[in-house]
């Protein structure tokens, strides 16, 4: 959470970081600031509120120099006010700090920068940087950052700016991401690839433990205590087509419709005629007997039906944990375990966190990644590339199906490996993996009119519940997180069979319960449920076949979906219906769905 930014070239910093800002607001909007070098002083510029703000700030009093630093805030230490912004400085002003991360020991430092005299602004931990680099500066930045660096706990990056040094940013990374950009005769900072674009053609990730040193052609990276490393550039492979919105009016609109050719580059990328290619994962997955499926938010849910594939397929036994609750637990780790890391960043710390676990009790550790450069790609044995391009709006839609797809495609694998299913179950599988796709995009463009009529209808209900059962309870607990994230209505998933152990008494006339109810093995049960919520005069949303005229008969609105040949990837298609209608809900209840309050899109601190 939260992201930072850095610029040094011939270009006017301000304009440069403004677009890096935008690109990174997905990581925090609380606030936005900004800290550009002229050749006498640093010129701080910071908001709360939205990025919009910042720009009005700026047009009303810009900022000019080709030097500078910025940052889009999620609160953490102190209120999402302007003095909590980013840039902080110390009391002279002449060193500037942005920050990712937290500083865990900061109350620490604080009194004892305050004992010795500093005056402190914000409420920010981020402050005692800029102070600590203060109280040991003699003009060398780099030996100021190396004198204090041990004394920071926690996890971070930073870059900070000294006045006395106009063309230099000196960053540092211990726990959050940083990127190093490289254009023409320009250097680049950033949490993230998509905000080095356009000006970057190359960039590097610096590891924990690494100092960088950027001038306007180069950059000087050393370890903490000062041992030389030497660059390695990569090719910035992302265009700037694919983090923009093109020519829809949100990102989460623009990813939902994407789904079909993600889900069709995932088949591409693991069909091969009638075989399934082998992930290249550095594992022998022989000996593997029990899976641990870790995980964050939607990834959770993906992980959830992740264990009805591997169960169902491979007959393997799967757990499948939260990763704030696997870490602090103490796991049992027995021979022939596989943990799984299922994130779309690639940076949620809580995932991160029980990754390091798992592998200190030498488990061998896979994930399943959309970010291949992030840190739980790195630190995996073995990764799984999610494929789904740049997500950018908060609310995942297509890293969501994206997960799931693959998630199947590795239970066939590990089917395989087992020796669990022969050739002809495979290419059945194969066989009902094909059409997804194409699924997919039909029923993108199904009965959108009963889709906006049930969001008109409920868009006042401030509560609905969501029911399914077997590989549709992840549907309806993906179906509630959605809603809830972007049009703050409460929501909430359960399995149709708990329903009537307590949430039940929650049903009124206006209670909208959506009943995810495809003709399939749970389809009975479902009607039931529906014949329960009707008895007590609840107002139902159905998710069934478009040809179920029982369904449309019994339920207020029916949401049609296409069925899937292979009843486990049918969760593929239920989903889609309820991304739209959380969608609309949201739009008309006047939420900005790409930066729902409070959230972030990649969640770095505990
Ligand atoms: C945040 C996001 C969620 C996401 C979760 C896990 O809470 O708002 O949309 O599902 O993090 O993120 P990950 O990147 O690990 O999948």
């Amino acid at each position: 959470m939260c992201g930072i930014a850095g610029y040094i070239g011939p270009m006017q910093a301000e304009s440069v970081l403004l677009v890096a800002l935008e690109r990174l607001k997905y990581r925090g909007y609380d606030s936005a600031g900004m800290a550009i070098l002229d050749s006498h002083e640093i010129l701080i510029r910071k908001s709360e509120g939205r990025l919009r703000q910042l720009e009005e700030q700026l047009s009303m009093r810009p900022v000019l120099g080709h030097c500078g630093i910025a940052h889009t805030r999620w609160a953490t230490h102190g209120a999402p006010t302007t003095i909590n912004a980013h840039p902080h400085t110390c009391a002279r002003g002449n060193i500037a700090v942005v920050h990712n991360g937290i500083i865990e020991n900061h109350e620490v430092l604080r009194s004892r920068l305050q004992a010795a005299g500093a005056i402190f602004q914000s409420q920010t931990d981020t402050e005692v940087i800029p102070n600590l680099l203060a109280q040991v500066y003699t003009g060398d930045p780099l030996a100021a950052i190396q004198a204090i660096i041990s004394e920071l706990q926690g996890s971070f990056a930073f870059a900070a700016v000294f006045e006395d040094h106009p063309d230099h940013i000196f960053v540092a990374r211990q726990g959050s991401p940083l990127l190093v950009g490289r254009g023409e005769g320009q250097m680049l900072l950033a949490s993230d690839i998509p905000a080095l674009l356009p000006h970057a053609h190359e960039y590097l990730q610096l590891e924990d433990g690494q100092l960088a040193v950027l001038t306007r052609g180069q950059v000087r990276i050393c370890s903490f205590s000062g041992a030389v490393i030497e660059p390695a550039f990569k090719t910035i492979e992302m265009n700037v087509e694919s983090v923009s919105k093109g020519d829809y009016d949100s990102f989460m609109a623009k990813e939902i419709a994407e789904q079909p050719e993600v889900l069709q580059r995932i088949l591409e990328s693991r069909l091969r005629g009638d075989t399934l290619t082998d992930p290249d994962l550095g594992i022998d997955l022989r000996g593997i007997n029990h899976v641990v499926f870790l995980a964050a938010g939607t990834s959770w849910h993906a992980a959830l039906l992740g264990k009805r594939f591997l169960e169902s397929l491979a007959r393997i036994h799967v757990e499948v944990d939260i990763s704030s609750e696997y870490r602090y637990r103490n796991p049992v780790a027995s021979g022939g375990t596989l943990v799984v890391a299922i994130s779309q960043s690639g940076e949620t710390a809580d995932t991160l966190a029980s990754l390091r676990l798992a592998k200190s009790k030498f488990i061998p550790v896979v994930s399943l990644v959309n970010v291949m450069d992030s840190t739980i790609a790195r630190e995996s044995d073995g990764v799984m590339p999610l494929l789904a391009g740049p997500e950018i709006g908060v609310a995942s839609t297509k890293a969501y199906t994206a997960q799931v797809f693959a998630l199947y495609a590795f239970a066939l694998h590990l089917a395989r490996v087992k020796g669990r299913i022969d050739g002809e179950q495979m290419r059945r599988h194969l066989d009902g993996m094909r059409p997804i796709p194409e699924l997919v995009a039909h029923s993108l463009a199904l009965a959108e009119d009963r889709v906006l009529a049930a969001a008109e209808l409920f868009t006042p209900a401030n509560a609905t519940v969501f029911l399914g059962r077997g590989g549709e309870f992840p549907t309806a607990l993906e179906g509630a997180l959605k809603l809830k994230e972007i049009s703050y209505v409460h929501a909430m998933g359960y399995a149709g069979g708990e329903f009537k152990h307590g949430p039940i008494a929650l049903v009124t006339p206006s209670l909208p319960v959506v009943c995810i109810c495809p003709r399939d093995a749970m389809y009975e049960k479902m009607i039931s449920n529906i014949e329960e919520v009707r008895a007590r005069q609840g107002r139902i949303i159905a998710v069934g076949d478009a040809d179920d005229d029982t369904l449309a008969g019994i339920a207020d609105i029916c949401f049609p979906v296409l069925r899937s040949e292979d009843e486990l990837l049918q969760p593929l298609l239920s989903i889609l219906p309820l991304q739209r209608y959380a969608y609309h809900v949201a739009r008309g209840r006047n939420c900005d769905v790409d930066q729902p309050r409070n959230l972030a899109k990649s969640v770095t601190v505990e």
